[in-house]
């Protein structure tokens, strides 16, 4: 075995021994409807492996269920979504939320605040932003639930 293949093997292959496809459970996402990197997500998220359902709503609305969900403004981002008991808010990658599933913290869920470029959905040629995932609990307080910061160019 290749050293590559190795450390693939080692480090992604329980992931996926964990959760084949059929296994993971559906996502929902709330979103509006002309946008376009919420689409691009929820690209990445399904080639992941992940059952989709997405439902347009108004920005007014989506706002409404931000707030009712426990999303603060400062951890907000454009969709939200929902999968098990958990919110999964703005360009969340599909590795992180599969480890939220594994690992199944006390917690309300996971977001990446604001759009950062190279986020998944929100590529931009090589132009990338180091970005945090934030895990968020139940008395509304986060922390860092993976960082991203490696991938900055
Ligand atoms: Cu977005
Ligand atoms: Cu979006």
């Amino acid at each position: 075995m290749k050293r590559r293949d190795f450390i693939w093997a080692a480090f992604c292959l329980p992931t996926f021994v964990k959760f084949a496809s059929a296994d993971l459970p559906k996502l929902t996402v709330f979103k509006s409807a002309n946008c376009g990197c919420c689409t691009a997500w929820i690209e990445h998220i399904e080639k992941a492996g992940f059952f989709v359902e997405a439902k347009n709503i108004t920005q007014r609305r989506l706002s409404d269920l931000k707030q009712r969900t426990g999303i603060s403004l400062e951890l907000e981002a454009c969709h939200t979504g929902f999968i098990n008991s958990y919110f999964i808010e703005g360009h969340v990658p599909a590795e992180d939320i599969k480890s939220l599933l594994f690992q199944r913290p006390d917690a309300l869920g996971l977001t990446v605040p604001g759009m950062p470029r190279g986020s998944p959905g929100m590529e931009m040629g090589d132009k990338k932003d180091p970005f945090d995932t934030l895990l968020v609990k139940r008395d509304g307080s986060s922390e860092v639930f993976r960082s991203h910061s490696d991938i900055a160019a």
